[in-house]
């Protein structure tokens, strides 16, 4: 699997062609995910190694996709902390409890991951064996950040009004639950690559809310000591700060091996900031995929012309897929990549 595409391309090593994944790839859109769905909730179906394999395999059947990304929620991690988690139909995620006082912070727990997540390590050995040798499996966490953003709000928020309350009245406090947080997500993580997880995605959904010192302390201080303590030999790192492009520069500080980009982010900006370090992975706007087939190629070309020859280039789009989005069109997005991207190495050899 160090030879398959997507590591390659992580690891900025020379690729045929680009390799594609979508984020959020197994879900809504696909009728195979509503069906399994319509017969169980998805709680229980992270929570069960049998379905969260079926539909974690389902994308690379239907779309063809060049890597997995183990079906499960980035919020497993608040809810082994001792914290009551729901997903309420048509709300999202929600809290019982939001995370609002100091006495609620030092009765959370540390992960004991192989414990207290078990079924995830049981669900990614089980989508190890049905893969074989066909594409490797992604894992994946939250960010520190992200996640104590979701703890003490409680769930999605309009203004962020608690944890930004946090961030410049109590730092101490914010410092406190990320610094725990980052704890479990080591612990976790480590339990992932032990149980056969491939390559490891943080991501940091509410980088954005942030202004620069913030980052600095609260999103990328936390992130530089996680991937610190879980870099491996062969397994690449992807840090993905949606939203957090006006601190690229920042991000040069990172051990990472992949930075994902959105889709506000120019690629050819970013290379030049990032001055090489990095593979980069991204960054179509998920909403093109409500144009029309033909359209969705024309874009994806745009797309690829952006990241010059391709080397170093894992595509992706620039946030999640969305519920609502046409199949026909995530294949056009895939099948484009995977059918155009050689040119772009020819070309720029030729030339
Ligand atoms: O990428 C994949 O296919 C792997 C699976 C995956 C899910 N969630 C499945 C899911 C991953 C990587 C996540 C990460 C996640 N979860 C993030 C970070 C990525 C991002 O989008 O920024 C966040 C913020 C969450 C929290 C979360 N979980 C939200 C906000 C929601 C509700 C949104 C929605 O679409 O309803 C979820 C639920 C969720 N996680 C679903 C899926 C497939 C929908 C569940 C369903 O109703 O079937």
């Amino acid at each position: 699997m160090t030879d398959s595409l997507f590591i390659r391309a992580c690891f900025k090593q020379p690729t045929e062609r680009t390799p594609v994944w979508i984020m959020r790839q197994a879900g809504r859109y696909l009728p195979q995910y509503r069906a399994v769905r319509a017969g169980h909730s998805f709680t229980d179906m992270y929570k069960t190694p049998d379905l969260a394999t079926e539909v974690t395999l389902q994308p690379l059947d239907i779309l063809g996709v060049d890597a997995a990304i183990l079906f499960s929620d980035i919020l497993v991690v608040p809810e082994a902390m001792g914290m009551e988690l729901n997903f309420l139909e048509g709300k999202g995620p929600v809290f019982a409890d939001p995370l609002r006082t100091e006495q609620q912070l030092k009765n959370l727990n540390a992960v004991e991951a192989t414990r207290d997540l078990d079924f995830v390590m049981q669900a990614i050995k089980q989508i190890r064996r049905a893969l074989g040798d066909r594409v490797p499996l992604i894992g994946f966490c939250g960010a520190p950040w992200t996640l104590a953003t979701y703890m003490v709000e409680g769930g999605a928020s309009r203004n962020y009004r608690h944890i930004k309350e946090w961030r410049f009245k109590r730092p101490d406090l914010l410092e406190n639950l990320i610094n725990r947080i980052t704890e479990s997500l080591i612990a976790y993580c480590r339990a992932q690559m032990d149980a056969g997880a491939q390559a490891i995605q943080i991501f940091d959904s509410w980088a954005g809310l942030l202004d620069a010192e913030g980052f600095e302390r609260f999103a990328l201080k936390p992130v530089k000591k996680l991937l610190a303590a879980i870099r491996r030999p062969g397994v690449p790192l992807i840090y993905f700060p949606k939203g957090g492009m006006l601190w690229l520069e920042k991000l040069n500080q990172l051990d990472a091996d992949v930075i994902g980009l959105d889709w506000n982010v120019d690629p050819v900006e970013a290379q030049r900031i990032t001055a090489g370090r990095f593979a980069l992975q991204g960054n179509l706007d998920p909403t093109a995929l409500y144009a029309d087939p033909e359209q969705v190629r024309r874009h994806t070309l745009k797309m690829l012309a952006a990241f010059g020859d391709g080397t170093g280039h894992v595509a992706n789009l620039g946030h999640g897929i969305l519920p609502d989005i046409p199949v026909e069109s995530a294949r056009a997005f895939v099948e484009t990549i995977q059918s155009e991207s050689a040119a772009f190495r020819k070309t720029e050899q030729a030339g």
